[in-house]
């Protein structure tokens, strides 16, 4: 090996190390039973989930899921975190959907102490003031929508980097976005992603300085997002890498939202060494645990302008036939 390619391998090593680091530091990959927080948020939601997924089954068994039932119970009696919070209310109306779908007796031992345990819960989550759905809901299959806007939609996006920055974009505006994004897929339905925006045309240009790919228009994106993970949703070793899975789907999800609302967009990579990493979290107060995926430049597009004509292959070549014994 060339001293070019040991010393690659060194830096290889290196951005391994401190990834491991990281994930080590402030994921969920300890004891479940010492957590708080967010941590724990993230572990109700985790837990509550597959409860809504057991509802959901058609053939179920009795007292499913009962050890989640038990865990999720412990770490609600000992959340310490905004009791007010969506997908706390959702938990305890999931929780009341569980024991009432159950017939009041024949039931285990554990499971009778449980059902005690969850009207001991409804004394602090107060049932009537809860506002918010759980448990499951009925999911009538609907006519397909207007295919023909659905294919146009996804098939006239393009990546702009010619921004009109004489249009500005409120903040408004971007809620909406979020309003049609966040309805992605998310792992544990946890959503474990923040957003970190800014509409400052200078603001943008300093940020992208430590971007790599922006270099010929960074002096003119008039939003900018940096979409993170939270790995304090990210549980034990196996998780490791969902961080990136998770904002990747927000990325295209933000994406086609954007473009949906009449703003055109260019998704922006974050490949970049730990110590450039740590420069744009200094910068933008973005605190360890909110790892960084990908960044998007978004504005309205001028009218007419080139953009690369970014081929594609053809479909069948991105397919290969799974044949086990084959
Ligand atoms: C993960 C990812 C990273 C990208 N990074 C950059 C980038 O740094 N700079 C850039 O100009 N375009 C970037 N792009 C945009 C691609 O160049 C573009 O999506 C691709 O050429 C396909 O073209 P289209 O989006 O117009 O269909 C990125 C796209 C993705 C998905």
């Amino acid at each position: 090996m060339t001293l070019f390619g040991i010393k690659k391998n060194i830096r290889l090593l290196i951005s391994y190390l401190h990834d491991f680091h990281v994930y080590k530091t402030v994921s969920l990959i300890n004891s479940h039973q010492d957590v708080n927080g967010v941590h724990s948020l993230g572990l109700i939601i985790r837990l509550y989930h597959t409860i809504e997924k057991g509802l959901s089954i058609r053939e179920r068994k009795l007292e499913f899921a009962l050890a989640n039932v038990k865990l999720l119970q412990d770490k609600l009696l000992s959340y310490d975190g905004d009791k007010s919070e969506a997908h706390i209310k959702s938990a305890i109306v999931t929780l009341a959907m569980y024991f009432n779908e159950h017939p009041d007796s024949g039931l285990s031992e554990n499971f009778t102490k449980e059902r005690e345990r969850f009207y001991k819960l409804t004394n602090t989550y107060k049932l009537d003031n809860i506002n918010v759905g759980g448990g499951v809901k009925e999911h009538v299959e609907t006519k397909r929508l207007d295919n023909e806007f659905a294919l146009k939609l996804v098939s006239s996006r393009k990546s702009i980097r010619d921004f009109d920055n004489s249009k500005s974009i409120e903040f408004e505006e971007l809620v909406k976005v979020i309003d049609v994004a966040k309805m992605c897929p998310s792992a544990c339905n946890r959503h474990a992603v923040k957003i970190y925006h800014s509409l400052d045309l200078e603001q943008n240009e300093k940020i992208l300085e430590l971007q790599n790919g922006s270099r010929t228009f960074r002096h003119n994106v008039p939003g900018l997002m940096v979409i993170t993970s939270d790995l304090r949703y990210q549980e034990g070793v196996e998780e490791r890498n969902l961080g990136y899975i998770e904002g990747g789907i927000w990325l295209m999800s933000l994406v086609n939202s954007l473009h949906l609302h009449n703003l055109s967009s260019c998704v922006l990579n974050w490949c970049v060494s730990p110590k450039v990493d740590r420069d744009l979290k200094y910068l933008l107060s973005i605190p360890s645990y909110h790892q960084v995926v990908g960044l998007i430049a978004f504005g309205y597009s001028n009218p007419v302008q080139n953009v690369p004509y970014s081929i594609r292959s053809n479909s069948e070549e991105f397919l290969i036939k799974i044949n086990i014994n084959g």
